[in-house]
């Protein structure tokens, strides 16, 4: 029987709209209008996209966005001075680096420098430890993504052996993390793979629930999956045909998992929900030093 798809373009809508009366809510209690700002480096055309993207949902959401670009031939001071100007301005609450950054910039030092109180992508390392151990303030966008959509799709993840395919600082750590939380939405048994791991299918054909994080385009197969498993696709590649696809092979993947999500239409527009969840928590944070 073919699988229910998880609609995650509609659920991000939903949401994105639940946050707009969030946002409104706040700015006629506290004055203030959360604001993004995202430092662009470059022209790298899928990044431009994102950045376009996400500028355009913090819009419609009533919050302030605005977009740092700077050149690619920009050095690394350039970079943390811009970085430094954002930590400081009061009326910026959430900064997002786009990445990847070009080649000749630290991409690590550059993270770092972010005040982790703005740091709306969870990828300063006191997010990273916070989350490590079990008390989170802001965790990765696509992560926090993919458990709203078990969430909403009622998928009980207590006891559930999970199987992260992928170890990346963006997704496979923290996701692995997130569900190895105690409480509702985690207390999941994981398992994570990665290029070190021999025979990667064995241990995904074990997941109750499967998500897909190695940045393969479709790589994962029907025989990598047990029937009626859950399977979450977070990666998304263009074709030689210019079509999108993901990490699972969903034509035939969907033949056999229980539940899916599309690429696109699954986890990246929660991504984008999510950055949005997080800039409104920054701001609440900010009013609450500010007393
Ligand atoms: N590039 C691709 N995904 C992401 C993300 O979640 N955050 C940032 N900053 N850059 C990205």
């Amino acid at each position: 029987m073919p699988s229910v798809i998880l609609d995650g373009k509609g659920l991000a809508e939903r949401i994105r709209g639940e946050l707009a009366g969030e946002v409104a809510k706040f700015r006629d209690r506290t004055g203030v209008t959360p604001g993004l700002s995202v430092v662009l480096v470059g022209e790298d055309p899928a990044s431009r996209v994102y950045v376009r993207n996400k500028e355009n949902a913090v819009k419609a959401a009533g919050m302030n966005g605005d977009v740092v670009r700077l050149p690619a031939e920009s050095t690394q001071d350039e970079v943390l001075a811009a970085v430094d100007r954002l930590n400081a301005d009061p009326a910026v609450h959430g900064i997002l680096v786009q990445l990847p950054l070009p080649k000749h910039l630290d991409s690590r030092t550059i993270i770092e420098r972010v005040d982790p109180l703005k740091d709306v992508d969870g990828f300063h390392t006191l997010n990273v430890g916070l989350l490590a151990q079990g008390t989170p303030r802001f965790v990765p966008c696509t992560p926090l993504g993919i458990i709203e959509l078990l969430k909403d799709a009622e998928i009980d993840t207590r006891g559930a052996h999970v199987v992260v395919l992928g170890r990346s600082q963006v997704v496979g750590k923290p996701v692995a993390l997130l569900l190895l939380q105690k409480g509702p939405g985690a207390d999941a048994t994981l398992t994570v793979c990665h290029t070190g791991t021999r025979e990667p299918a064995r241990f995904a054909r074990e997941a109750d629930i499967l998500i897909a994080a190695m940045g393969v385009p479709e790589a994962v197969k029907a025989d990598w999956v047990k029937p009626h498993a859950v399977v979450i696709d977070v990666g998304i590649h263009r074709k030689a045909d210019g079509k999108l696809c993901g990490d699972v092979d969903f034509a035939e993947v969907s033949q056999v998992a229980s539940k899916i999500t599309p690429v696109p239409g699954g986890v990246g527009p929660m991504t984008v929900a999510m950055l949005l969840r997080n800039t409104l928590h920054a701001a609440e944070l900010a009013v609450e030093r500010r007393g």
